[in-house]
């Protein structure tokens, strides 16, 4: 499926809850600990649905995200059914890795191989602050783990926050020694953040001024530009939605755990999937309503802030709109 600007929507991310038990600063707002009932969030026949849905429209590519998605019961088992479906060519997982080790065997049972870790931090007091939660050990014991079982690849997600995690030698000594592919990924402005933005190009610009660092570009597509040092077995990967914006080559689609359509992240405009789902609407009646969103994807951020009401930010973090 193209859209108007020629690009192929091929890429859907399915939340599959709004709950997390982690309460980053960044993406959970204080007192935001109103969770949705279980019947407002899609239940996974109605997912399953969706998603034979959307393959005939040229969606190929799909991963699970939350809140923590391994909170929801059922996970692994949903898993093996949407792999499963005949078109369904690409899945991962993004997690918080808090109860990854756990169910490693489970998602490895059930065909999943991809896996991504939001990790801020290697620090340990560092990571109690932004999270809330002292479980540095836990997710760096469930990362190795994840390698050791077989997982390929292991991404790590590290949000930048400015004079939290700026200085990224740490993250560079762990691709050095293990083949993770850490991702730096800009702060995006949802929740109480202000002040802690810092652009992923000066990280990059600083390190490749760094006289005892050669980096080379690898190739790739999607948001992230990756690169490596000699003698690294993983990657350092940069995701830059501010400073140089990708909406040129955007692929995605995105699913909220209540089953709002999202087009972009930056439009506040949803499409209600869940009541379209709910009211018995025919596939056919499915399918157009997925491609009206489509041929309505923003052509850009800025375009998609213009329809935004005046003054209204984006209000919610990642754990309801889905990371
Ligand atoms: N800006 C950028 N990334 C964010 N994430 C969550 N909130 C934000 C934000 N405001 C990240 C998570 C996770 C990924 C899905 O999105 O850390 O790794």
């Amino acid at each position: 499926m193209k859209d108007h600007l020629n690009r192929q929507i091929n890429y859907m991310r399915i939340s599959v809850t709004d709950r997390c038990n982690l309460g980053c600063f960044y993406c959970r707002p204080p007192g935001d600990t109103c969770f949705l009932p279980p019947a407002e969030i899609l239940s996974y026949d109605e997912l399953l649905r969706l998603v034979r849905l959307a393959i005939p429209l040229g969606i190929s590519r799909f991963r699970l995200t939350g809140g923590e998605p391994l909170l929801r019961p059922g996970l692994d088992e949903f898993i093996s059914r949407l792999i499963q479906l005949p078109g369904v060519e690409d899945l991962s997982l993004t997690t918080n890795g808090l109860l990854l080790e756990e169910n490693l065997e489970k998602l490895w049972a059930a065909g999943l191989r991809r896996i991504n870790v939001s990790l801020d931090t290697l620090n340990r007091e560092k990571y109690k602050a932004i999270t809330g939660s002292d479980s540095l050990d836990k997710v760096l014991e469930a990362i190795q783990r994840a390698l050791a079982v077989g997982f390929n690849p292991v991404k790590i997600n590290v949000v930048l926050l400015k004079r939290i995690n700026e200085d990224v030698s740490d993250f560079i000594q762990l691709a050095f020694d293990w083949p993770l592919h850490i991702r730096f990924i800009e702060l995006m402005s949802f929740a109480p953040v202000d002040g802690y933005f810092v652009s992923a190009a000066a990280v990059l610009s600083r390190l490749k001024q760094s006289a005892n660092w050669k980096l080379v570009q690898l190739p790739g597509s999607g948001p992230a530009r990756y690169f490596q040092l000699e003698g690294m077995k993983g990657s350092l990967g940069f995701i830059t939605p501010y400073s140089d914006h990708f909406c040129h080559g955007c692929n995605r689609l995105r699913v909220s755990a209540s089953g709002e359509l999202r087009t972009c992240l930056f439009a506040n405009r949803t499409y209600d999937l869940k009541q379209l789902l709910r009211q018995e609407a025919d596939d056919d009646k499915v399918k157009a309503f997925l491609l009206t969103a489509l041929r309505e994807k923003p052509s850009d951020w800025q375009e998609a802030m213009r329809a935004n009401p005046p003054g209204v930010a984006l209000k919610e973090g990642l754990r309801k709109i889905g990371g």
